[in-house]
């Protein structure tokens, strides 16, 4: 087994004065994934016009096919996008025309914030409102997510947007749960999987969402620029991307494969990212990142005398902890406080509000190990002094 920590992080670009412990934001891409993304780049600009119109589309089909078989969904059922944003866009427009005034779109308070905005351009657009669920900080267990997705489905609910794992307090929703309460009722719904994919066993077949997408930019190691969007065959004709372009009413395969003269060598270099994570092994992966996520959390939250904010079950290769003494938005500790752990003391961490409270979200990739987080616990007893 390759050795993780120290040892495998010299298989990325990464600096090797940071502590980087914000995988989840942006992913990093391990270098061989970007030694062949040049490859496709250059076999591009070696001979442009058969590139793109030739070689391409079945490297193309050959990268999604792989993904399929790494997500269990049938490659006629999912396309590349460039991200999640894109991939909740093309889903929210293409059935927002269907929108009245009064009609509810649900999602829960630890939305991303990007596709709530996209929520309120549709109800902004069609009169429908948004409704978000109250889903509690700390929670206590998964439960409580499922109880309130219950609670928020009305007779007017038209379309929700669930998170698989949430950006701001790192819980991963018992989306298995959660889809049936929908699809029972027939409200299409779909999953926002950013996190999700590369960082947990995927099963699209199993979960029978409408719609799901995942970023193969955040946990599955591909470059900037490549997400996947499933749809239900059952939708796959209402659904069109944001750009309309010449595949217009073709399919909706075709519809996403072009959208646009644009960069297509991070999609095709998904079958790269995905070679990466079979030679390191998807499972010694998510074992490493998950046990070193809830030791990690262990130590910081005993350092700082703050409470572990969710259960063990709900944690995956992130986690969002409380700092010490529960700061407010307004506490001073807390001013410039990702500016002054990334610029004092060379740690890349984002700090996140939710319910007026500050809280930092670490990352536990293979290339983290643990004497980062004793440095953050370090720098943020020092600051909070
Ligand atoms: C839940 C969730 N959805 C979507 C995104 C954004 O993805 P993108 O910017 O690639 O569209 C993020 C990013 O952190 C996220 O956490």
């Amino acid at each position: 087994m390759v050795e993780f920590g120290k040892e495998i992080r010299k298989r990325w670009l990464l600096d090797e004065d940071v502590a980087f412990l914000n995988h989840g934001s942006f992913g990093a891409c391990p270098r061989d994934v970007l030694v062949a993304q040049s490859e496709w780049r250059t076999k591009m600009e070696r001979q442009l016009v058969k590139f793109i119109t030739v070689d391409a589309p079945p490297a193309m089909k050959d990268s999604l096919e792989k993904l399929g078989v790494f997500i269990n969904a049938k490659e006629s059922d999912i396309v590349f996008v460039d991200n999640a944003t894109t991939a909740v866009n093309a889903v929210v427009r293409s059935l927002m025309w269907k929108f009245k005034p009064g009609d509810e779109l649900f999602t829960t308070t630890h939305v991303y914030n990007a596709m709530r905005k996209s929520l309120h351009y549709a109800a902004d657009v069609t009169g429908a409102k948004v409704v978000e669920g109250v889903v509690p900080f700390p929670i206590q267990s998964a439960d409580q997510v499922v109880e309130v997705v219950k609670q928020g489905i009305t007779d007017k609910t038209k379309f929700a947007i669930i998170d698989h794992i949430t950006s701001p307090t790192a819980l991963v929703y018992p989306i298995e749960r959660i889809i049936p309460l929908f699809k029972e009722r027939g409200i299409p719904v779909m999953i926002d999987g950013a996190h999700a994919l590369g960082m947990l066993p995927i099963d699209m077949d199993k979960y029978g969402a409408d719609f799901y997408t995942g970023n193969c930019h955040k946990w599955l190691y591909a470059p900037k620029g490549s997400a996947f969007l499933y749809v239900d065959p059952k939708h796959q004709k209402e659904i069109h991307p944001t750009n309309i372009s010449h595949n217009y009413l073709t399919s909706f395969k075709s519809e996403f494969d072009w959208v646009g003269t644009h960069d297509m060598t991070a999609w095709l270099s998904v079958s790269a990212a995905l070679a990466f994570i079979n030679e390191i092994g998807a499972n010694n992966m998510r074992s490493y990142g998950h046990t070193l996520a809830l030791d990690a959390r262990k130590m910081l939250s005993k350092s700082w005398g703050a409470n572990v904010v969710a259960p063990d079950d709900m944690i995956g290769m992130l986690a969002t902890i409380a700092l010490p003494g529960n700061p407010k938005h307004d506490d001073k500790h807390v001013v410039n406080l990702h500016d002054r752990l990334r610029d004092e003391f060379h740690i890349e961490i984002p700090v996140i509000e939710m319910d007026g409270h500050v809280y930092v979200r670490i990352s536990c990739q293979v290339y983290n190990s643990m004497e980062e987080y004793e440095q953050l616990d370090r720098a943020i007893k020092k600051i909070f002094a």
